[in-house]
């Protein structure tokens, strides 16, 4: 700020003493380039740098460091006082909803952990032995909310050092008293004021697609899909854990797989559509579908520069 304060001395002495207009029309715009570059070097999403690595390096060539422990996450803000999001964690287990998880005992393990994410309205209770018992964050899609308010106290209420993110388009997540999910939210927080509930900021929605984008070379909402609760979870966990353990997730070829085991799509769901099935389904839908295999040959690729491994089933990474 006080480089720019000079820049604008100079330009108002240039103005005065000479009438080369050029000279001082070209220094408005490099003053007006300066200002956009501070101001977008104090926004949030220089973080992702060190996340994605080369892939973005041009965009985001102002951070150096390789993890920035603590710094408030100004993509996801908390209702109702709209702070920053700050977290940051050494491990963090992410533990997929899909039938995979079921009869793998690997509930041990995940809550040796120190952080245990999970998604929507995936429940522990009952199901301790394969997914463990604690949970530190959830991160839920905006159409899973009315399930969690079905259970308001036993998501909002009982263990409330849990920490709650919420995606979701603007329709349903804008504050001026439309967004019916975000009105859900705000009386969420106001029946439980000690619940840690916070929700992804419209820019950070955009910055997800963009992601999308670069990464597929496809336009999501051009290609009639809508991002994953998985997609929104891995980008959150880049950024705010040093290492990534994620379990029950399947690789992008396991359903092409010889005798792939068969298992319900989510594990809270016994009997549901297979979960190749619905995949599949989803795959190839050509509106309002989730791209799951798409998705996760992504994440694969995000493997191969960040520290994350996958369990049960494991893949192999070269
Ligand atoms: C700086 O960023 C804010 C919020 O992101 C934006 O509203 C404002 O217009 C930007 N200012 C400049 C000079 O780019
Ligand atoms: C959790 O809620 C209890 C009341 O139910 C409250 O006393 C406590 O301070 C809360 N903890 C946090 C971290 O908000
Ligand atoms: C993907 O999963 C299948 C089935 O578990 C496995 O055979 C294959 O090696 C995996 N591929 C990668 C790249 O991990």
């Amino acid at each position: 700020m006080f480089i720019l304060l000079l820049l604008l001395l100079l330009l108002a002495w240039i103005g005065s003493s000479t009438p080369k207009s050029l000279i001082a029309t070209s220094l408005i715009v490099v003053v007006s380039l300066f200002v956009v570059v501070v101001n977008y070097s104090e926004k949030p999403y220089f973080l992702l740098q060190p996340v994605f690595g080369q892939t973005f390096s041009s965009h985001w060539m102002f951070s150096k460091q390789p993890y920035k422990a603590f710094k408030p996450h100004l993509g996801y803000v908390s209702i109702p006082k709209q702070e920053p999001l700050k977290l940051h964690c050494e491990l963090c287990s992410i533990v997929s909803s899909s039938g995979q998880m079921l009869g793998q005992a690997a509930g041990q393990q995940i809550d040796r952990s120190p952080c245990i994410w999970r998604m929507n309205n995936a429940p522990a209770r009952g199901f301790e032995r394969d997914v463990g018992q604690r949970t530190t964050l959830r991160v839920v899609s905006h159409t899973s909310v009315p399930l969690l308010l079905q259970k308001p106290h036993y998501f909002f209420g009982q263990g409330n050092d849990t920490v709650y993110v919420v995606w979701g388009p603007l329709r349903n997540m804008r504050k001026d008293g439309k967004g019916i999910v975000y009105n859900m939210l705000r009386q969420a927080a106001e029946n439980y004021p000690h619940a840690r509930i916070y929700v992804t900021t419209e820019d950070r929605m955009n910055y997800c697609d963009m992601v999308f984008k670069k990464e597929t070379g496809k336009d999501r909402i051009q290609s009639g899909s809508y991002l994953s609760t998985g997609w929104f979870t891995l980008i959150l966990a880049m950024d705010m854990c040093k290492e990534i353990h994620i379990y029950g997730m399947i690789n992008d070829t396991y359903c092409k797989t010889e005798g792939y085991r068969k298992v319900p799509y989510h594990y809270y769901e016994a009997g549901s559509r297979d979960e190749c099935a619905e995949y599949l389904l989803h795959e190839s839908a050509p509106y309002g579908g989730h791209r799951f295999i798409t998705e996760k040959s992504v994440f694969a690729k995000w493997a191969k520069t960040h520290a994350i491994k996958f369990f049960n089933p494991p893949w192999q990474l070269s």
